[in-house]
């Protein structure tokens, strides 16, 4: 099938090569003229696990390409829209501007039995107004919200723990379902389930998705907050209430709390959102989903003033990451480089290092140091804190060749990732986030 996808982030170049990689015929859009050449090129501009592979053969088959120009869209049947909605700048509402300039450049394009599928991560009552927007041009508007993880967005394109379709009640709405259920059609005879709601519900699908997770990971933190004060142990903790089947082991991961350009933001827009409805009170836990969360930031930071001894100035401090997550190379509102940026506020000499992320973080906070070897990061130290857990630091780092490098052998694991008993063996003094 001929389709576009407009907008090439995080979320659009993974979609478009995906779906050139089930065979449609896909051209992406958007307006960066350098994300666009790198695209056409077969070079994903962000770091994500088989994205390449998939761009190259897309491009070899001669089934994706790459456009700057809204013209470019005409003549596909499905157009995704795919465009970031960032947080509004002095507020906690979504920017819809980047939504809504898309519909106004691509609406000329559109032609009768087109299908227009929002992808972007919107405020509930969004689709059945851009609906309202491109319903002379005969084409018809679905929501079917993404639920991707960055690392593991080509997985997650291609075979989603499910898919959902919100449309317009009528037949322009079931028939714009068919043309998706036709786009999706080897997920949904592999058995993924095809979930059609309307229009409001599909919206409200991914908010509540995201605001769910958000709140599970900020409920075993703040079980952590108690745990250490209590003197137990938050890891074990999770592990026992993980193996009730009822609450699984999945986002139980204790340590210094989400980031990254999605959960911190949706929750916010969700939760203003829920208040312009008038339902503030149903969603108030958000706010607390959001506080609890900060405060892991804060509280690492705490660690390692308390494990120096409150002795911060000129120290140097080794950071282990700076990615929000490992297998990405986002900093967007990663609680490792805040960390970093805070011990550096307090004055210690802070080295950060991160397989991918360096670039990034470096572009945004240049006032920190940098170093792409591990070790070299480590050498000196004296203390070290791990703040996103990447293989190369939870598996393949050895305390005592850790301890070979470093000036004082003190670790705080922001992630709770490191097996703390071998770290103390090896002569280590080990703090973790909630497991005293
Ligand atoms: C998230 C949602 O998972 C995805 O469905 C949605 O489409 C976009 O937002 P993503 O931002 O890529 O995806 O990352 P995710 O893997 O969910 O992690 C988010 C943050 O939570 C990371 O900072 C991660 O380190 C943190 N996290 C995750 C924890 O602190 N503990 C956990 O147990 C899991």
């Amino acid at each position: 099938m001929r389709m576009s996808v407009i907008g090439c982030g995080y979320l659009g170049a993974v979609h478009a090569a995906a779906m050139a990689s089930l065979g449609h015929d896909v051209i992406g859009i958007d307006v960066d003229e350098g994300r666009v050449a790198a695209l056409a090129a077969g070079s994903a501009p962000f770091f994500e696990p088989r994205l390449e592979e998939l761009l190259r053969a897309g491009i070899e088959s001669g089934r994706l390409r790459f456009g700057t120009r809204p013209g470019d869209a005409a003549g596909a049947r499905v157009h995704f829209l795919a465009v970031g909605t960032p947080q509004l700048p002095g507020g906690h509402a979504a920017d819809l501007r980047f939504v809504e300039a898309a519909v106004d450049a691509l609406r000329p394009h559109l032609r009768p039995g087109d299908v227009l599928a929002g992808k972007s991560t919107v405020p509930v009552g969004t689709a059945a107004r851009l609906a309202a927007r491109v319903a002379d041009t005969g084409a018809a508007l679905v929501w079917n919200p993404e639920f991707l993880r960055e690392g593991w967005a080509v997985h997650d394109t291609l075979t989603p723990d499910r898919i959902v379709v919100g449309a317009a009640a009528g037949a322009r709405g079931e028939r714009a379902v068919d043309v998706l259920r036709e786009v999706y059609r080897s997920a949904v005879d592999a058995g993924i389930p095809f979930l059609v709601t309307d229009l409001a519900t599909a919206e409200l699908v991914k908010g509540a998705a995201n605001a769910f997770l958000a709140t599970k990971i900020s409920f075993i933190n703040a079980m952590a907050e108690v745990a250490d004060a209590a003197d137990a142990d938050i890891t074990l903790l999770a592990e026992a209430l993980g193996h009730d089947t009822r609450i699984g082991h999945r986002y139980l991961g204790s340590g210094i709390g989400f980031g990254g350009g999605c959960l911190p933001k949706d929750i916010r827009a969700f939760a203003a959102r829920a208040e312009e409805l008038g339902r503030g009170a149903a969603v108030g836990f958000l706010h607390e989903v959001d506080a609890i969360n900060l405060r892991r930031r804060e509280h690492a930071v705490r660690l390692v003033v308390e494990a120096l001894d409150g002795l911060v100035f000129g120290r140097r401090i080794a950071v282990l990451g700076a990615a929000f997550k490992p297998f990405s190379d986002d900093v967007r509102d990663s609680p490792a480089l805040e960390v970093a940026v805070r011990l550096r506020g307090l004055g210690a000499d802070v080295v950060v290092t991160d397989p991918a992320a360096l670039d990034n973080a470096r572009a945004l906070h240049p006032q920190l140091g940098y170093e792409p070897s591990r070790d070299e990061a480590l050498r000196d130290a004296d203390a070290v804190v791990v703040v996103t857990e990447w293989d190369e630091y939870r598996r393949e780092l050895s305390p005592a060749h850790a301890a070979s490098l470093v000036r004082g052998r003190v670790v705080v694991d922001g992630r709770n990732c490191l097996d703390a008993a071998a770290w103390r063996a090896a002569g280590w003094t080990y703090c973790g986030m909630g497991r005293r």
